[in-house]
């Protein structure tokens, strides 16, 4: 009995962590992405003022959440047409029961990757295939994804991409769930949603987003999917039984973040102008940078094992996640998810031992 799951990667690079600790000045830990500049103060105290709250919540969302999710759609998506939505607790929470509230029986998923999609697909006991970015290569499957802009790599999709993963779907009848929890944060390029794609026929199209990194809630859990309005109703079928519901002071916290997009702005400066001050670090040390183009991560190679690449900037104290864990042997994922003192130290160590 039990599910045979992948061993979970970060275990492996706890030694690395080791290493890295041992640097007098300190450890830099560029490898969770997780957000360290704060929860913007008015959301944390709609979150406080909302304290009270006995009630189950509802698992389709509040009419004010449903509506605040629709209409942010609608202006930042460009989306149109019939579509749903429906409040997640989590996009990983999502990404990893998706496939069992479908009952996909085949998945593809990017073959450098977030592991929660493989992940998913291995608790549905699907069949689970690893497939390039270019969806005119596809096999038939019940349910594909997409991640622009992906973790780990930050690349993102063109509309040409975005068109060819809705003519497989309309070609096979599979469903394309699109994981934009990124999308707010280009850089060198502006990043689309699939629905500004679909030219308001979301029928097996889904997006999903989170707040998690958008609005530093992460710690909230909050996310929610947007698209096909049959087959959301269909998820929420499966929810209305299983529970996973969004408490309710995290959906009021939900509205206010959503109808803000300055603090949004203000992130993607943040993470941005941290990636400038790694980057010439990074290529002075003879690390190359591929696509990096939007997201919280740097995907950097020097063409070496990406082991060899973690060790030595664990020699500096800094911690970055092998590629390996995505699927890709010779990369290495910086994330941007360090104060702005400490990515400064992080270029200053690296630029040094790049001249030694
Ligand atoms: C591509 C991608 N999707 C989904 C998630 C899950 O985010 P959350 O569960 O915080 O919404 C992550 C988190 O790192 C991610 O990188």
């Amino acid at each position: 009995m039990g599910h045979k799951l992948p061993d979970f990667p970060w275990d492996a690079l706890a030694p690395y962590g080791a290493t890295a600790k041992e640097h007098p000045a300190g450890i830099i830990d560029l490898s969770v992405g997780t957000p360290v500049d704060p929860t913007p103060y008015f959301i944390q105290q709609v979150l406080k003022d909302s304290a009270n709250s006995p009630s189950y919540p509802v698992t389709m969302g509040t009419p004010g959440l449903r509506s605040a999710i629709t209409e942010w759609a609608k202006a930042h998506l460009g989306a149109a047409g019939n579509f749903g939505v429906l409040p997640l607790i989590g996009s990983k929470e999502f990404v990893a029961w998706l496939p069992t509230f479908l009952t996909s029986q085949t998945v593809l998923y990017p073959e450098v990757a977030y592991p929660t999609y493989l992940v998913g697909a291995m608790l549905a006991k699907s069949e689970a295939t690893p497939v390039g970015i270019d969806a005119s290569q596809w096999p038939k499957a019940d349910l594909a994804w997409v991640n622009s802009p992906s973790n780990p790599t930050g690349r993102v999709h063109s509309s040409a991409e975005y068109q060819a993963a809705i003519d497989w779907s309309r070609g096979t009848g599979g469903v394309v769930v699109s994981d934009e929890c990124y999308l707010e944060f280009g850089k060198t390029v502006t990043p689309t949603s699939i629905l500004a794609h679909t030219g308001g026929d979301n029928k097996n199209i889904l997006a999903v987003h989170s707040l998690s990194k958008r609005s530093n809630l992460a710690g909230y859990r909050a996310a929610f999917v947007v698209g096909d309005a049959d087959l959301i109703a269909q998820i929420l079928e499966v929810r209305k039984h299983a529970g996973m519901m969004v408490p309710l002071p995290v959906q009021k916290a939900m509205i206010a973040a959503l109808s803000d997009s300055d603090h949004v702005a203000e992130q993607r400066r943040r993470y941005n102008s941290r990636k400038d001050l790694l980057i010439p670090a990074l290529k002075a040390a003879g690390f190359s940078i591929d696509f990096s183009d939007a997201g919280l991560y740097l995907w950097a190679t020097r063409n070496e094992d990406c082991w060899q690449s973690v060790a030595w900037l664990a020699s500096l104290g800094i911690l970055a996640t092998p590629g390996i864990f995505y699927g890709d042997a010779t990369h290495i994922r910086i994330a941007m998810t360090a104060t702005d003192a400490q990515i400064s130290e992080a270029a200053a160590r690296i630029t040094a031992a790049a001249g030694a």
